[in-house]
């Protein structure tokens, strides 16, 4: 909760009780109302202070400051203050650093060359758009262990101060939060209101829904007005807000597609978006398993970007491997990535080229090797 401001009327007591003190000395005075002057400015600015440390969204309550700011501290050093103050506190725990999520994609994330590119144009577009006119929504397919939480994560990272761990980040997994069908009304009665709260308290917020394959169409229905093209909705604007849908739908089809190119003799890196496009939104479509075939979410266009992520190969498990030794404070050692990446199994059976389960077991496999 944003604290009330006592200020205004410690001003007002302070000030009245110098007016009434007419046999105290000039000075006395001065000295009196200078520290009244001071301590209302440093309560008028200690919102300013608590959000320092703890994080906040939007700066709107320093409007109701504002007033016993300027007449605490001087109009124009008050709004010298106010202005930096007002500007401090959204940019430091929310703003895109689009360097970082370039540096964090092009670093940290193997064998996605078509998910990195899309994400990054997505992000930094959305990001840098005062007006949006509707909330941006990415759904992210592939194999598992492919880095969709860890694109989500990569993200969270460089849009919030705090990153997943930020107040403004939530995260919804059909089979815990919503696992039992005969709940339905219930659970999108909740949903709503949850998003609703949510980005009624922060504008700028980011909801993460994992296992979205596995979540009830009705479900996925009831969310739809929010990713929608509305101005507001019952006073509420959504439109700044970051919806992410993973799933492994349409990932055999990225398989099947990654697997042509490696059998032509073709570079990986030569898979372009218009390769899988189609062929992922038919696997989504057809999919009678997956939640997002009943909904009119594709065909509203109310997903701006479908982002296929391919299967890993040995050399991204390589990667991987050394990637989580650096994390771990340990000298990358090349012949126990090579190791750990050997352990893993491949498939198709005969060509061997893809990792069963990406680089999900990697962390947990580098235990015995280290
Ligand atoms: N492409 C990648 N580049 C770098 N690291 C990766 C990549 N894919 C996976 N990883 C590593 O493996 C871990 C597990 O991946 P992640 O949870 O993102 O997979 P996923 O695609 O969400 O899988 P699932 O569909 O099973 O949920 C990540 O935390 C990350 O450390
Ligand atoms: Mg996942």
């Amino acid at each position: 909760m944003v604290p009330k401001k006592p200020h205004a009327l410690l001003l007002w007591m302070l000030v009245c009780s110098g007016g009434s003190t007419e046999a105290i000395e000039p000075i006395s005075t001065s000295i009196a109302v200078g520290m009244a002057a001071a301590l209302t400015g440093f309560l008028a600015t200690y919102p300013n202070i608590f959000y320092y440390f703890n994080e906040c969204c939007r700066p709107e309550w320093i409007s109701l400051n504002k007033t016993a700011l300027v007449v605490g501290i001087g109009a124009t050093l008050g709004r010298t203050i106010y202005n930096y103050l007002h500007e401090s506190c959204e940019p430091k725990w929310i703003a895109l650093n689009a360097t970082g999520l370039k540096v964090d994609l092009d670093r940290k994330l193997f064998g996605q060359h078509i998910a990195s590119r899309i994400i990054l144009k997505a992000v930094s577009g959305f990001m840098s758009n005062d007006n949006p006119k509707k909330p941006l929504v990415l759904s992210l397919h592939g194999w598992t262990g492919t880095g969709k939480n860890f694109v989500s994560q990569l993200i969270a990272d460089n849009v919030y101060k705090e990153g997943m761990d930020s107040s403004f980040v939530h995260i919804f997994t059909s089979e815990l939060h919503f696992p039992h069908a005969s709940q339905l009304e219930t659970y999108k009665s909740q949903l709503q209101q949850w998003i609703k709260g949510n980005v009624t308290n922060c504008a700028h917020s980011m909801f993460i829904f994992d296992e979205m394959d596995k979540m009830h169409p009705g479900l996925i229905d009831s969310i739809k007005p929010y990713l929608d093209y509305y101005d507001k909705l019952d006073g509420v604007s959504y439109r700044k807000a970051i919806f992410i849908f993973l799933s492994n739908a349409g990932g055999e089809s990225i398989t099947q597609t990654a697997l042509d190119f490696w059998k032509a003799g073709r570079d990986r890196e030569e898979i372009e978006l218009r390769d899988l496009e189609t062929l992922l939104s038919l696997a989504v479509f057809n999919n009678k398993k997956s939640g997002l075939w009943h909904t009119s979410l594709i065909d509203k266009n109310l997903v701006d970007f479908f982002v296929p992520f391919l299967p890993l190969e040995y050399r991204h498990v390589v990667q991987c491997a050394m990637a989580e030794m650096i994390v771990r404070g340990h000298q990358p050692n090349p012949s126990v990535a090579d190791q750990v990446a050997r352990d893993v199994v491949y498939f198709p059976k005969t060509e061997r080229v893809f990792s069963v389960k990406g680089c999900k077991t990697i962390e947990s496999k580098l235990d015995y090797y280290l």
